[in-house]
């Protein structure tokens, strides 16, 4: 068959399956089979595929039919200009979470602004892939470069699962970041450490979503639920890091946490209120214009 027939199949299979983005899909994963970029499968439709080819190019094709998401089944993911490998143990970085990263740079270039001499330390909480701190640690030394500062910037990670901490350190060295990986529940592993930023995007999504399966959610049924899921409101996990984040040794100078939107803005900063009256918060909006990132200034 030909790589225009091979598409020309996979994309009527996979549309029978209700997959939105067929026509896409198929063409990513035939050029992740064929090992070439998308272009090449328009310059060559009439190129024939081996018997191999195509029958690693089905198999594919069957699973992504079941929803399975494409990152799984490419085990690639593009996140702020960076290829992270993923695989079934961690979240697929969103497009959404570029918003949190832009944020903390930006912070970062304010305080390295306002003192030449400061030696900043971040931390994220629940880093999955390591695509947070290996985005900031990756775009670190343009900010230092432009501010003309020396001194070196620390960038710890943790998370609660070590098959993600796993993943995380293999794309801390695919992007040559040093950053400091460490095992543990929330803050609990940089409790006694001076931290200036910390950054977190913990599971956020209502456990009654669980239920409700459509075509366009289906692929959360194969990402690490503890990634995703957290209580009946989906705030559990940030009720529990800001009760740890009041009782921290040192304070940090700002913290800014990923969440799911509207419908959780109100009661985020009544639990954030409670444990810090007098922080200033600010609320982001993605570029859907739903809220999405809020920043607390302690
Ligand atoms: C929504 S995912 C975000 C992953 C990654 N930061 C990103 O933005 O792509 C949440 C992450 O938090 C981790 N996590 C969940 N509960 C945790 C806990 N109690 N302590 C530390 N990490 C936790 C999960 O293992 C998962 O990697």
């Amino acid at each position: 068959m030909t790589i225009k027939q091979t598409l020309k199949s996979a994309v009527t299979k996979l549309k029978k399956q209700s997959i939105m983005s067929a026509i896409l899909d198929a063409e990513i994963l035939l050029a992740y089979i064929l090992k070439k970029n998308k272009e090449y499968l328009f310059t060559y439709p009439e190129k024939t595929l081996t018997k191999n080819q195509l029958s690693r190019f089905n198999k594919l094709i069957a699973k992504r039919s079941t929803g399975i998401p494409i990152a799984y089944l490419t085990h690639h993911k593009e996140f702020f200009g960076l290829d992270f490998y993923v695989n079934k143990n961690v979240l697929i970085p969103r497009p959404e979470t570029e918003l949190l990263v832009d944020e903390t740079l930006k912070i970062l270039n304010l305080l390295i602004s306002q003192s030449s001499n400061f030696s900043p330390t971040i931390a994220d909480i629940g880093t999955g892939s390591g695509a947070i701190p290996v985005a900031i640690a990756s775009n670190v030394s343009a900010i230092r470069e432009s501010r003309l500062h020396s001194l070196p910037i620390k960038i710890l990670a943790t998370d609660i699962s070590k098959p993600a901490l796993k993943m995380a350190t293999k794309n801390a060295n695919l992007h040559a970041t040093k950053i400091t990986f460490l095992h543990g529940n929330l803050l609990t592993p940089i409790k006694h450490k001076k931290i200036d930023i910390i950054v977190a995007n913990l599971p956020y999504v209502e456990s009654t979503d669980l239920k409700k399966v459509t075509p366009n959610t289906i692929g959360l049924k194969f990402e690490p639920k503890d990634a995703l899921y957290s209580g009946p409101d989906g705030l559990d996990a940030y009720r529990q890091f800001f009760t740890q984040a009041a009782k921290l040794k040192h304070k940090p100078k700002f913290i800014l946490i990923e969440y799911g939107g509207p419908q959780q803005t109100a009661e985020l900063k009544k639990i954030i209120k409670a444990h810090f009256p007098t922080a200033k918060i600010q609320n982001k909006k993605d570029l859907c214009g739903l809220d999405r990132v809020i920043i607390i200034k302690l």
